[in-house]
């Protein structure tokens, strides 16, 4: 294992055969073997959850607690595995019974993702159908607009 300290980051994660990086979209992304590693400290993780819409004091009180400092909400619609049928109408597939939710879609560092998952679990938890799904996407760039801080400095 090899570390190697690059401004404002390292890289932990590098095998013995690494070398300097290339510079594509603003970081230095050490690059091994074919294989483009990220930097361990410049990674963001986009978590999009659906909740129960009764669930999202609750649920935002507790990512609260966990450190989150921001989150984008919406009220949607959308179906899961129980209340999905679709039907043919004319040629045309429909799918009925749209349940509402909240979703919530919050981006976090890649360290944090994992226990920003399970508040968002925990607390949105009832036991019973339709308490949503979570998904967890890397997010390639982020920006602060006021600055143009980007990846974790813009969060
Ligand atoms: N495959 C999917 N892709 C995108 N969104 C989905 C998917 N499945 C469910 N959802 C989202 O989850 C909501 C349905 O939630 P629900 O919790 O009922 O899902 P489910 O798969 O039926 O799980 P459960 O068994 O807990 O009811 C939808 O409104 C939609 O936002
Ligand atoms: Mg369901």
């Amino acid at each position: 294992m090899q570390k190697i300290g690059v401004p404002g980051c390292f890289v932990t994660e590098l095998q013995q055969e690494s070398f300097p990086y290339s510079t594509d979209q603003g970081f230095s992304t050490p690059y091994i073997a074919g294989i483009t590693y990220q930097l361990k400290g410049t990674e963001v993780k986009l978590i999009i959850a659906t909740i129960k819409p009764f669930k999202l004091d609750e649920v935002r009180e507790a990512l609260t607690e966990a450190g989150i400092r921001g989150m984008m909400v919406t009220e949607i619609k959308g179906f899961g595995s129980q209340s999905g049928h679709t039907e043919i109408y004319r040629g045309a597939e429909y799918a009925v019974n749209f349940v509402p939710k909240i979703k919530l879609e919050i981006v976090v560092n890649d360290d944090s993702a994992d226990a920003i998952v399970e508040t968002i679990t925990k607390s949105a938890q009832t036991g019973k159908i339709g308490d949503g799904k979570v998904f967890v996407l890397d997010v390639q760039q982020a920006i602060r607009v006021r600055t143009g801080e980007s990846g974790e400095d813009a969060i």
